[in-house]
């Protein structure tokens, strides 16, 4: 470096020694839960979904190195979606916390108090399917053909979500949707250019096409949508259902949206590669008989 190594040395017996405190920021972490109600349960409903953001986090750690690798192979690729599969595996097994932790009563008093947010904001959850797949594959199932070839800002006015947080009667969107997208709409457009070419799935063509090994990298694909789009949905719906399903009415969701009709894996059919499925397992995609063949 052209620099006096001894005066480094000097610093290094000055420095205080690092505490596991200081390193993780402990007490910053620690300090993050600030519930808006006196229930105890609403602190649960705070940690579950840090936890559930860090785990985004961690995947779309991943998704950066994939994406912009200078010299990306198969083996690296199918390692690293191996990874956001583990994150993924432990978010499926840990929603347990949410579908039986809190009390319902509880639940029900102070999400009151947090309309109208709603978990349908977490922009990391978006990231991770802009990065996972094309931009296309997000667009509305209604006019997604039809806009195949538009600009990524005209397919964005159609992206999946916003048909889910729209009142059905009015056409009009909900408070929920319109913070979302004023929060995030600049962020997700930029992300979605700069991974035209290097999402998941055209990096994975790219490599079929040049003749790489890609089997162990399809199953692992495979193994991602199935998470995202299947498995987190469903546990996530099952909390839905245990502290939101009412007879005989439901109970109105946070953000808005028709739940019972949106959340369902079997109707939202999000599926990021279409290509590593089968026509039968794409039409019955989210019913159980095909889960359980898939899992043997
Ligand atoms: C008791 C626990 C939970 C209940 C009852 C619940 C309920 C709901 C409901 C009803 C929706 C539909 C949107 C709306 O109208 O608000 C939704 C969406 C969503 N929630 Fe939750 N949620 C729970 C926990 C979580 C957790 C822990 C996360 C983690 C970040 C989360 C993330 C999401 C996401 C990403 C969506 C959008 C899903 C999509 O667009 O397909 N939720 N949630």
């Amino acid at each position: 470096m052209g620099q006096d190594m001894s005066a480094y040395l000097d610093g290094l017996l000055y420095a205080d020694f690092l505490t596991y405190w200081d390193y993780i920021h402990l007490d910053t972490l620690l300090s993050l839960q600030s519930p808006k109600t006196q229930f105890p349960d609403e602190e649960i409903f705070i940690m579950y979904h840090q936890i559930t953001e860090l785990y985004f986090k961690l995947s779309l750690h991943e998704c950066t190195q994939i994406a912009e690798h200078p010299a990306l192979t198969a083996e690296f690729f199918t390692n690293r979606v191996k990874r956001i599969n583990a994150y993924f595996n432990s978010l499926v097994s840990s929603f347990e916390v949410m579908v039986n932790g809190m009390e319902k009563e509880q639940f029900l008093k102070f999400r009151m108090s947090l309309l109208p947010a709603s978990g349908f904001q977490s922009g990391q959850y978006r990231m991770i399917e802009i990065c996972a797949t094309d931009f296309n594959r997000l667009v509305d199932k209604g006019v997604r053909e039809e806009l195949s070839n538009a600009s990524i800002t005209e397919q964005f006015e159609h992206i999946y979500w916003k048909s889910g947080a729209t009142e059905l009667a009015s056409g009009k969107q909900t408070l929920t949707l319109k913070q979302f997208i004023k929060k995030y709409a600049s962020t997700f457009l930029e992300l979605a250019n700069a991974r035209q070419h290097t999402n998941f799935s055209a990096l994975y063509l790219k490599l079929e096409q040049e003749g790489q090994d890609v089997s162990s990298l399809a199953n692992e694909l495979r193994q991602l949508d199935f998470y995202v789009n299947v498995e987190w949905p469903l546990s996530h719906y099952k909390s839905a259902v245990r502290y939101l399903e009412r007879d005989p009415v439901d109970i109105a969701a946070t953000g808005g949206t028709n739940w019972q009709k949106y959340l369902p894996p079997r109707f939202q059919k999000r599926i990021f590669y279409p290509f590593l499925w089968t026509e039968l397992q794409i039409e019955e995609w989210g019913k159980s008989w095909v889960m359980s063949a898939l899992k043997e």
